[in-house]
């Protein structure tokens, strides 16, 4: 059977550093409390004139390049996003014209900050039937240009970044020693709409509008949403939780994250974590962490990695991948 295989993965993150103390100089906060409650230390922000899918665009280059793999190659390329820079056309199809990409398929998924996840399945699709040999998928934001800098409950938590990760059809055996995505679980439910929003949009007001959110609910819901995908994901894919390799979960907050792996039973030093240095960057989050893993040297070949995000919607979902 066909899986798709990853065969590359790049992260790159805007050159502007934003500090907790950068911010208690806007909003009353502090870098004690934002350490405590999310585990952050500082977010990147992307500057004037540079858009998402320049970030996209460079850590896709990163993504082809450890694939070996070059853009004239790429015949698929989907962004996850929710800060797009135009309402349209999407980024994928800028990504493919900057990238000097060959004429192929190139659309967007948006599932905010579960964006990749559900990236990752759509092209899963593509690639496991063939008709794709060669795609990018790319979660990337500039979250920063949503926020309402006067709310200090959402402005300390997000920043600006990309991650990207080359997917190429490889001939497996059905088993849980091919290389690939095994398996994964996704979810949404729109009933939740109100606990994480954008207060503007095309159809409704005509503006962007500001990210909206009820942190403490948005939580609670993290914590058990989040460890039911991962048990159906693990379950689809055939997998038991001991036999994960590295936990790539999706930075909110760095109390999420140790929930969830206490929940389900991942050992902590098996958690790629990097809220402190890169905050939440919705769809690019894992692909970064991911990116960060594999250039540290923890990640490597051969090793099951489990992924996790959720975000507005709300979505959620879970993916269990070989390397
Ligand atoms: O990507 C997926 C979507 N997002 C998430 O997963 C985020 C989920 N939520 C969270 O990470 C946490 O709920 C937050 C970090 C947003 C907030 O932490 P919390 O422990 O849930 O705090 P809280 O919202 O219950 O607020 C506690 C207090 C409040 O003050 P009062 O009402 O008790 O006087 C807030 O006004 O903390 C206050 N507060 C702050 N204080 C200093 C909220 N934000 C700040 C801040 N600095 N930045």
């Amino acid at each position: 059977m066909l899986r798709s295989a990853v065969t590359g993965v790049g992260g790159y993150l805007p050159t502007e550093e934003v500090t907790n103390d950068d911010l208690a100089k806007i909003v009353d906060t502090s870098d004690a409390w934002i350490i405590e409650r999310t585990g952050i230390r500082r977010r990147y922000r992307a500057p004037e004139g540079v858009g998402t899918s320049d970030l996209a665009v460079e850590a896709a280059r990163k993504a082809l390049d450890a694939a070996g793999r070059t853009a004239a190659e790429v015949d698929l390329i989907i962004v996850a996003t929710t800060t797009p820079d135009l309402t349209f056309p999407a980024v994928a199809a800028m990504v493919q014209r900057k990238l000097g990409a060959p004429v192929g398929i190139a659309f967007d998924v948006q599932a905010v900050c579960s964006g990749f996840v559900y990236a990752l399945a759509v092209a899963d699709g593509f690639v496991a039937r063939g008709t794709a040999k060669c795609a990018l998928v790319i979660g990337a934001e500039t979250m920063t240009r949503l926020m309402d800098w006067t709310d200090r409950g959402t402005c300390v938590l997000f920043g600006d970044g990309a991650g990207a990760v080359v997917l190429e059809p490889m001939e497996g055996q059905g088993t849980l020693d091919d290389r690939g995505i095994l398996g994964f679980s996704l979810r949404a439910d729109g009933t939740k709409q109100d606990l994480l929003y954008v207060d503007g949009g095309p159809s409704t007001t005509g503006t962007v509008g500001k990210l909206r959110m009820h942190g403490n609910q948005v939580f609670r819901h993290a914590v058990v949403n989040i460890s039911e995908a991962i048990t159906s994901a693990a379950k689809t894919a055939g997998v038991e939780i001991a036999d994960i390799d590295w936990f790539v979960p999706h930075q909110a907050n760095q109390r999420i994250l140790e929930g969830v792996a206490r929940r389900v039973g991942i050992d902590e030093n098996r958690v790629i974590s990097t809220v402190s240095d890169h905050a939440n960057t919705s769809a690019a989050s894992i692909p970064l962490a991911w990116a960060q893993g594999v250039s540290d040297g923890r990640i490597k070949p051969g090793q099951l990695l489990l992924v996790e995000a959720m975000g507005g919607g709300l979505t959620w979902g879970a993916a269990v991948i070989r390397l």
